[in-house]
């Protein structure tokens, strides 16, 4: 194929919860120059005004519009629950893709009709948030679970990981008394502690992470065939990524 500019991808989050939005982005794009911010500066996010968080991704987004890429990962769904609107009449021409709790598939995998939603005070108050259950609830039973403490317990466990163990167990006792078989994760720091909820909640449960279809959603817009599932060209020059934080 003629010689195409590398696809420019940005992202960011309140901190290192992208990451795991990231992981399958690379291996989606693998030759895309992908830069990501992490606002840690500011983290959490999901304790604050859905003002202060529309105003702080307008300045992070025009960060990176700035620098040139051509789509902008909102990498995290406290901010796309009460921002990405704002960004999309902020930059009209702009591409922008967001993660949302992956409510529709949860329904759609639970066998007893109980899904839980494990997100953050800021997603779960959004009105867009009570839209989705609106829309995707059918017959089910959806148990809105507020997380706060755990994406800052899941950004500071390198130094404390007995305060992070100590509330995964509190959230997965609740989770087990809930009876959901389907629980989301829905904040994209919670994917890093996948197999940690995963261990404590026992493999009844299915845990859901809308990463991979947000790297789908990413690759196609940038034009990429929805037919295969990768693009790895053996002669393309590999990708590049920058990691930034704001503290
Ligand atoms: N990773 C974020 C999310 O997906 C935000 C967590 C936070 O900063 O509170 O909601």
């Amino acid at each position: 194929a003629p010689d195409r500019a590398p696809d420019r991808i940005g992202i960011f989050d309140s901190g290192i919860g992208g990451l795991s939005v990231l992981r399958a982005v690379r291996a989606h794009l693998p030759t895309a120059t992908l830069t990501y911010i992490a606002d840690s500066r500011h983290t959490p996010w999901g304790e604050r005004s859905a003002a202060w968080v529309s105003a702080r991704c307008l300045q992070l987004a025009g960060w990176l519009i700035g620098d040139g890429c051509d789509l902008v990962l909102v990498a995290c769904n406290t901010a796309t629950t009460q921002a990405i609107a704002a960004l999309r009449t902020r930059w009209p021409g702009q591409h922008f893709v967001g993660v949302e709790p992956g409510i529709k598939p949860a329904v759609a995998a639970s066998r007893n009709h109980r899904v839980a939603v494990m997100a953050t005070t800021g997603t779960l108050r959004s009105p867009r948030l009570q839209q989705l259950v609106q829309a995707h609830v059918g017959r089910a039973q959806v148990l809105q679970l507020p997380c706060p403490g755990l994406a800052e317990a899941i950004e500071a466990s390198g130094d404390h990981p007995t305060a992070l163990a100590a509330r995964l167990d509190q959230i997965s006792a609740a989770l087990r008394a809930s009876g959901a078989d389907t629980v989301v994760l829905g904040c994209t720091h919670y994917p890093l502690v996948a197999a940690a909820l995963q261990q404590r909640l026992g493999a009844g449960i299915t845990l859901i992470d809308t990463a991979e279809a947000v790297a789908r959603r990413v690759h196609s817009l940038l034009g990429g065939s929805t037919t295969s599932t990768t693009r790895a060209p053996t002669n393309a020059t590999p990708g590049s990524l920058r990691l930034y934080s704001t503290a």
